[in-house]
C-alpha cells in the first residue's frame, strides 16, 4: 500500500479501532493490543513480544489481549510507524535505526560505528538519563516509549571476503533507513541501498545487493547465509529496539491497566536481555554448522583498519544527530 491510499485505509482502521476500544472498555470486553513487528518469532524481539503477551494477559486476568503479528505480516518498516501513529496498531518495537522518518534523528547515534565498547556501556545509556531523554522526544510525535530491547552487535556479510576496508569498494550493501548507516557504507566505498527488512533476503537472493550487515539471529532466521558466502565477525555497530505505543491509546487506558502493562513490559524486557546474546550465539553456531558460509574473524590490526576507515562518520553525522547527544553517549560509555 502507498500513501495516500495507505493513509486513508489506516485512518478508517484507526477510527474503527478507537471506537472499538471505547466500546470494549464500557462493555468489559478485552482491551486489544496489536503488536506488529518485522522479524520471526524465534529472534530476541520475537520471543520477547510473545513473553510480553503471555505476561500481560496473565497479569491482567484476560482483561488485556495482545495480538502479536511477526514477520511484516501486517506492515513493513516504514508503514508500521505510520500505522502506529494512526492507531491501526498499538505497539511496535522498531530498530533504533528506523526513527528518523518520524523526525527524531537523535536515535541514529546508536548506529555510529563502534560507539558501544560493550553491552554494559550500552545499558548504561539505554537504562539511564540519556535513554529516557531520547524516549521522551517521541511524545511530540504521538508516541510513548516504554523500553529498550536488545538484539546485538552486527556482523558484515557479502559474496566475497570482507577483511580490509578496501574489500567493500563497489559493493551494493543493504542498510536500514538510517543516514548514519548510509554514511558508514559510503566511507567504506560501498553503495548503500536502504531496503525494508522483509525485502532484504529476496534482494540478496536476486543479486540486487551483494551484501549487508545485521545480527546473526536476523541473518539466520531469514536464511541470508544461504546466499551469502562470507561473514565477518566485525561487531562494528549495534542493533537494538525501542518498544513504543500509540500515546493516545496508552493515555486512554485505565491507570490500573497501564500499571499492569508496565510491569509486564519490565519483566519482558529483563527476559529479553537474558536471551539476546544467547540467541545470537546459537544463530551463529547454526550458520557455522550449515556449512554455506565462510566465517572470518579480524586480526587486531584489521580491526584497527576498520575503525580508522569508519571514523569519519562521526564528524559527518554529529551535526545531524546532535553534538550534545553524541557527546553525552561518548562520555557515558567512557566512564569506568
Ligand atoms: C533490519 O531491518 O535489519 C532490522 O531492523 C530488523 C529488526 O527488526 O531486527
Amino acid at each position: 500500500m502507498r500513501f495516500p491510499l495507505l493513509a486513508a485505509a489506516l485512518m478508517a482502521c484507526a477510527g474503527l479501532a478507537a471506537s472499538a476500544g471505547a466500546f470494549a472498555q464500557t462493555q468489559g470486553a478485552p482491551i486489544i493490543i496489536k503488536f506488529s513487528h518485522v522479524v520471526t518469532p524465534d529472534t530476541p524481539k520475537g520471543q520477547a513480544a510473545l513473553r510480553f503477551k503471555a505476561l500481560a494477559e496473565q497479569m491482567s486476568n484476560g482483561r488485556v489481549k495482545v495480538e502479536v503479528y511477526p514477520n511484516s505480516q501486517l506492515y513493513r518498516d516504514r508503514e508500521e510507524l505510520e500505522a502506529l501513529q494512526l492507531g491501526a496498531v498499538q505497539m511496535l518495537a522498531p530498530s533504533l535505526a528506523k526513527f528518523s522518518p518520524l523526525g527524531v534523528k537523535e536515535f541514529e547515534a546508536f548506529d555510529l560505528p563502534y560507539i558501544f565498547p560493550s553491552k554494559q556501556a550500552l545499558y548504561a545509556v539505554t537504562e539511564g538519563r540519556i535513554g529516557r531523554g531520547l524516549l521522551r522526544k517521541l511524545e511530540a510525535k504521538g508516541i510513548t516509549g516504554l523500553a529498550y530491547w536488545d538484539n546485538g552487535f552486527k556482523i558484515m556479510s557479502a559474496n566475497k571476503p570482507l577483511l580490509a576496508p578496501s574489500d567493500f569498494r563497489g559493493l551494493r550493501m543493504r542498510i536500514q533507513s538510517s543516514r548514519v548507516l548510509d554514511e558508514q557504507m559510503r566511507v567504506l566505498g560501498a553503495q548503500p541501498l536502504s531496503l525494508a527488512f522483509s525485502e532484504t533476503a529476496p534482494a540478496l537472493r536476486e543479486g540486487v545487493v551483494q551484501g549487508t550487515e545485521n545480527t546473526p539471529s536476523n541473518m539466520y532466521t531469514q536464511r541470508m547465509h544461504e546466499t551469502q558466502k562470507h561473514l565477518t565477525l566485525s561487531n562494528h555497530g549495534y542493533l537494538g529496539y525501542a518498544v513504543i505505543v500509540n500515546k493516545k491509546f496508552w493515555d486512554g487506558l485505565p491507570a490500573g491497566t497501564r500499571r499492569i502493562l508496565e510491569r509486564a513490559m519490565a519483566e519482558a524486557t529483563a527476559y529479553e536481555k537474558t536471551i539476546a546474546q544467547r540467541t545470537n550465539d546459537a544463530a551463529l553456531e547454526s550458520i557455522r554448522r550449515a556449512g554455506t558460509t565462510t566465517i572470518h574473524t579480524l586480526s587486531p590490526q584489521q580491526q584497527a583498519e576498520w575503525r580508522k576507515a569508519m571514523a569519519p562518520v562521526y564528524a559527518r553525522m554529529e551535526e545531524r544527530i546532535g553534538k550534545d547527544v553524541v557527546g553525552a553517549i561518548q562520555r557515558e560509555v567512557a566512564r569506568p
